[in-house]
């Protein structure tokens, strides 16, 4: 694809995409326009506004954002290298045509806003010697106009939505399989480690431990993941399963842990047919099978679609924040106020967007400075690599799955290196890595953590930070035969 049609191409989506009207996103939108003076854009046809946002793309952008952008070698080594950094240090982060199974969502456009609202783009360093190419207040106007078109802003924040209530009979059964499947020790070579051990509803759906303690080894002792267990409360969003991505859902993901020998312990794909003799032993999940898949039996295919359809109900609406997206100024504190300004203002908000706050892209963590120089622990031996791991492709080296933020404050450690103990270095590390921003601003750190502390959502109706074993356990439901 040439330069040309790939911008015409961006320009194209960002006009059709449509405007969804939630009430979180009308005031989101207000949240992030608040926040920045823009400039009046005289009338203007459509078509004419489509043409003056393509050639300032081309004009001022395409250069090192198209995704055929190159840079003369010759001229490079000129610039002491400058050039280089420039090109692949654009494409890593935002291309000019997205790729919808890298970013999702409208992470690519809040980007795109973020260096309109915050002059950041093109870099300083560019500018200054390539006359003409800094943004014009009108540029600006024009581009944020059409992306406003794109509805994108609605979309920064967005409240989570309640579990709807199982419509039927058979669908509340088959959620109740998968709660049982979920708890059940029989999925594991010894018996006791179900998912709830590393995925525990009272501690946010995580472990609280740096790494996770699967079945014991030849030694006797846990044997130990080599990633941080993130949670699993509001996972069903997610563009894909896992830090590096590897598996499309919930249904496949739940497929992993019973067959990883550090997990639970089994090796093949044969071994199903140990779990499924035990679970079969079982009068109880014997009849809900039965009841909820008829004749497909007991098998990795029914197992994981009831434990992914259990999954799916677990979602925690109603934070403090979703009640200040639903219109209540008072639910947010003015430190947590000033911390959500400070998230929106540092860029927090175009990878950490939607309803999770994140879960939606893949993202270098090492843009700005390389996140594992700052969180890693002493011992981290084997190297996670991200999206390349699943893909092969070089140029997805150090890309992760974003997590999501809410219930953020219940699921310590931090980062897939499990190596940070307090939400506010996670933070500061953060501003650091992702945006540049110095670690020694406390001050913001501080005011960011309160704001993810909004972020604690609730579970069957309570506090998510306050649930006991007996707040999580479900009520039977007896198949009718
Ligand atoms: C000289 C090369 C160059 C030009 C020209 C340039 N950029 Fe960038 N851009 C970069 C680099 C390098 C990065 C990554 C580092 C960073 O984010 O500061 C980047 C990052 C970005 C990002 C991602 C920011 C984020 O927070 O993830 C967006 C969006 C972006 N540029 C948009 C634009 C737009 C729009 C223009 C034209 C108005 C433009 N850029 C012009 C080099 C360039
Ligand atoms: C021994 C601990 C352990 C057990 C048991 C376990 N998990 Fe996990 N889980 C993890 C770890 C560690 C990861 C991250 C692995 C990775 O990304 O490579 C993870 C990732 C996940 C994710 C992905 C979340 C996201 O944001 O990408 C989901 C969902 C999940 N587990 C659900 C389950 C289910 C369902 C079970 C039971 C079938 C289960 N887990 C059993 C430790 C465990
Ligand atoms: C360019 C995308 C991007 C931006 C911008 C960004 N993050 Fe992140 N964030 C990530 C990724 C990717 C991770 C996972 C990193 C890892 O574990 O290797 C992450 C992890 C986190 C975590 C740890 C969550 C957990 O469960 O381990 C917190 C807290 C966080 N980010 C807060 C912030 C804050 C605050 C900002 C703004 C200063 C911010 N992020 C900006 C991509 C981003």
């Amino acid at each position: 694809m040439n330069k040309k049609s790939s911008i015409w191409k961006y320009v194209l989506i960002l006009a059709a995409t449509g405007v969804v009207a939630t009430v979180g996103g009308k005031i989101s939108q207000g949240i992030v326009d608040s926040m920045h003076e823009s400039t009046q854009l005289p009338p203007m046809e459509p078509a004419t506004a489509d043409a003056v946002a393509r050639e300032v793309l081309n004009l001022k952008c395409a250069a090192c954002h198209a995704q055929d952008a190159t840079y003369s070698k010759f001229l490079n080594f000129f610039s002491l290298g400058l050039m280089r950094d420039h090109v692949e240090g654009a494409k890593r982060s935002f291309t000019l045509t997205p790729d919808s199974s890298i970013r999702s969502g409208n992470v690519d456009y809040l980007k795109m806003d973020y260096v309109l609202r915050t002059r950041r783009m093109p870099p300083a360093s560019y500018s200054a010697v390539h006359f003409g190419s800094r943004l014009t207040p009108f540029d600006v106007a024009v581009l944020r106009q059409k992306y406003k078109e794109s509805g994108a802003a609605a979309r920064t924040f967005a409240p989570i939505a309640p579990a709807v209530a199982p419509a039927s009979e058979l669908e509340a059964a088959r959620i109740y399989l998968g709660y049982l499947l979920y708890h059940d020790g029989r999925l594991s070579t010894n018996n006791q480690v179900s998912c709830s051990s590393c995925h525990d509803l009272t501690r946010g759906g995580t472990d609280n431990l740096p790494k996770s303690e699967g079945v014991p080894g030849p030694d006797g002792l846990p044997q130990l993941g080599g990633v941080n267990a993130p949670t699993n409360l509001n996972a069903a969003g997610h563009i894909r399963q896992f830090w590096d991505g590897r598996a499309a859902d919930l249904k496949e993901q739940a497929g992993g842990p019973p067959l990883n020998p550090v997990e639970m312990g089994f090796a093949c794909v044969a071994d199903w047919d140990i779990i499924a003799h035990k679970l079969s032993n079982d009068p109880e999940i014997e009849a809900l099978f039965a009841y909820v898949f008829g004749d497909r039996g007991i098998n990795a295919d029914t197992i994981t679609t009831a434990i992914a359809a259990y999954e799916q109900t677990l979602v925690t609406p109603d934070s403090a924040f979703d009640r200040y997206l639903k219109g209540d100024e008072k639910a947010l504190t003015d430190t947590q106020k000033a911390g959500m300004k400070a998230f929106v203002d540092l860029g927090c908000a175009t990878c950490h967007s939607g309803p999770a706050l994140g879960g939606i892209s893949f993202e270098y963590i090492n843009t700005h400075a390389d996140l594992r120089a700052l969180a890693t622990p002493s011992d981290y031996k084997e190297g996670a690599f991200g999206l390349r791991d699943f893909t092969k492709k070089e140029e997805h080296k150090d890309m992760f799955r974003v997590p999501t933020l809410r219930n953020v404050a219940l699921t310590a450690p931090y980062f897939h290196t499990g190596s940070v103990n307090s939400l506010q270095e996670a933070v500061s590390i953060m501003m650091k890595t992702q945006n540049g921003a110095g670690l020694n601003n406390e001050e913001t750190a501080k005011n960011i953590t309160r704001f993810l502390e909004a972020q604690t959502g609730k579970l069957y109706g309570k506090p998510a930070n306050a649930l006991r074993p007996e707040d999580v356990k479900l009520k039977p439901v007896i198949p009718q035969s």
